[in-house]
C-alpha cells in the first residue's frame, strides 16, 4: 500500500521477508543494535498487527519504520531508522490509520533508566521490569542462552518503561540478571480479544530448575491483568521438554495450532527446521476452584500413558494410530537440543514426522486435538493431546 509519499508493507506480499531484510541491511544490519532482530520481523511483526514503512526518493531508500502495535489499538509506535545512519533511530506515536504521517513528537531511543521497584520470587530472587544496565544484562544472557549473533538479539530500548508497545520482566540474583521475559502488546484479534504475544524468555542455566521462569510468568499474567489485556500468547518448540512441562504441565497454556518451520534462524537451539506449536494461556488453569483446573489435575493423576491412552509414536516414528481416541499421548525426547548436537540424523526424524503428527492431529475439526498437558513417565516426557470437543474447547474459551 502507498500512503502519503511512504510505501506500507503489512506483510501480505509474499516477499515480505525478503523485503524486509533488504530494508534491514540498508539500515545497517548485522551492525546496528537498535534494530528489530531478523527472526522477529520475519516471523511476528505482521502477526502482531505491525507493519514496515518506507520512503524512497529516486529508488533510494530515505528511511524506514518499524511499526508496532500499542496498547491503543489506534494507535503504532514507529521506530524510525534513518538509511545509512544507524545512530539515527526515533520513535513517534502515529495513528495506526495513517502510518507514513510526519506527524507526532519524535524521541529518542531511550538509553539511560532506572528500574521499577521488583517483587521478591523467593528469597534471593527478585522479579521487576529492568533498568537500563538490566536491559543489557538480559540481551547478554540471550546471546548466551542461543548462542546467537548479535544482531538476533533485541534491542535493549525494548525494555525501557517508556516503550508502549512491550513489556519485560527480569530475575535479578542481587544486580544480576539471572533471567527475562520479553513481550509485545498485539493487535486486538476481530472479536476484541486483547493480547499479549510474549516473545522470549531464558534463565541463565546455573539458576534454571528454581522456579525462576514459573514466577516470571506470573508477573507477566499479573501486570497483564493489570493493564487489561485478556490472553497471553506464544510460540515453543514442541520437540523441547523443558518448555512443554513448563507451558502445559505447570502453567496450564494449550495449544490447537501447529506452525511447521516457523521460523527462519538457526542457532544451538535450533539446528533443524524451527517448527512451533502456537500457545494460548488465559491463565485460569492456575485457580484450583476453575472447572478447568479440575479437568487438569483429574487427567494428571489418572493417565498412564501406553496404558490409559494409546501413544501416537515409537520415538520419532509416526505409528499412524486410528482416529477417534478421546486422549492420545505423543512421546518427545527428553533432551531435544543435546540430541541435535550429538545425532543430528535422528534428530531429523523426530522433527519430520512430529511435523506430520502435529499438522494432522491439532485443531478443532472433527478427530482433531487440542494439546494441554505434558507429562514424565518413567523418565519419558509426553505431551498429552485431548479430543476437541465442544466441552472441551469450552473449558478453553
Ligand atoms: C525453559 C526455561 C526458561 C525454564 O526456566 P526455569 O527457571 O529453569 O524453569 P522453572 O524452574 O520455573 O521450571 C518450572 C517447571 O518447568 C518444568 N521444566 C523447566 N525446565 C525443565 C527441564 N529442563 N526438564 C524438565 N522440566 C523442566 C518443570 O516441570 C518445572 O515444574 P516443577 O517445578 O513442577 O518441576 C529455561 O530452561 C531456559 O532458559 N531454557 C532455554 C531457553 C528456552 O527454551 N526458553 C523458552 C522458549 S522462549
Amino acid at each position: 500500500m502507498v500512503h502519503g509519499g511512504f510505501r506500507v508493507w503489512s506483510g501480505s506480499e509474499p516477499d515480505f521477508p525478503r523485503q524486509a531484510e533488504q530494508v534491514r541491511s540498508l539500515l545497517g544490519a548485522p551492525d546496528n543494535p537498535a534494530l528489530l532482530p531478523p527472526q522477529f520481523v520475519a516471523a511476528a511483526l505482521t502477526g502482531i498487527g505491525g507493519m514496515l514503512i518506507t520512503r524512497s526518493r529516486a529508488d533510494a531508500l530515505v528511511d524506514a519504520a518499524f511499526a508496532l502495535p500499542t496498547r491503543d489499538p489506534s494507535v503504532i509506535l514507529a521506530v524510525r531508522h534513518a538509511a545509512n545512519r544507524p545512530g539515527a533511530t526515533r520513535l513517534t506515536l502515529v495513528a495506526r490509520d495513517r502510518p507514513g504521517a510526519p506527524d507526532g513528537t519524535l524521541v529518542d531511543l531511550p538509553t539511560d533508566w532506572k528500574a521499577q521497584e521488583s517483587v521478591f520470587a523467593t528469597d534471593s530472587i527478585a522479579i521487576g521490569e529492568p533498568g537500563s544496565e538490566h536491559a543489557k544484562q538480559a540481551r547478554q544472557l540471550q546471546g548466551q542462552i542461543w548462542q546467537s549473533p548479535p544482531d538476533n538479539l533485541y534491542p535493549t530500548w525494548l525494555y525501557a518503561p517508556v516503550c508502549p508497545a512491550s513489556m519485560s520482566l527480569v530475575a535479578l540474583h542481587g544486580d544480576r540478571v539471572v533471567g527475562f521475559l520479553l513481550g509485545f502488546q498485539s493487535q486486538p484479534d476481530r472479536d476484541g480479544t486483547t493480547v499479549l504475544e510474549s516473545q522470549v524468555m531464558g534463565v541463565d542455566p546455573d539458576y534454571r530448575n528454581r522456579g525462576i521462569a514459573v514466577h516470571l510468568k506470573h508477573q507477566q499474567a499479573i501486570m497483564a491483568g493489570m493493564l487489561g489485556i485478556d490472553a497471553i500468547r506464544w510460540t515453543a518448540d514442541p520437540l523441547q521438554a523443558g518448555s512443554a512441562l513448563l507451558n502445559f504441565g505447570r502453567l496450564g497454556a494449550f495449544s490447537r495450532r501447529f506452525l511447521p518451520d516457523y521460523l527462519p534462524f538457526r542457532n544451538e537451539l535450533n539446528r533443524l527446521p524451527a517448527s512451533r506449536l502456537r500457545i494460548e494461556w488465559t491463565v485460569a488453569g492456575e485457580d484450583p476452584r476453575t472447572e478447568l483446573s479440575q479437568h487438569r489435575l483429574h487427567l494428571r493423576e489418572s493417565v498412564v500413558p501406553g496404558t490409559t491412552c494409546p501413544i501416537a509414536n515409537d520415538g520419532p516414528m509416526d505409528l499412524q494410530i486410528t482416529p477417534g481416541n478421546p486422549l492420545i499421548a505423543i512421546e518427545i525426547p527428553s533432551d531435544w537440543t543435546a540430541l541435535q548436537q550429538s545425532d543430528l540424523a535422528t534428530a531429523r526424524a523426530w522433527r519430520t514426522n512430529l511435523d506430520d503428527l502435529l499438522l494432522r492431529c491439532l485443531g478443532e475439526g472433527p478427530d482433531q486435538y487440542l494439546i494441554t498437558n505434558a507429562v514424565i513417565h518413567r523418565g519419558r516426557v509426553f505431551l498429552l493431546a485431548e479430543q476437541a470437543t465442544n466441552n472441551l474447547l469450552r473449558l478453553y474459551s
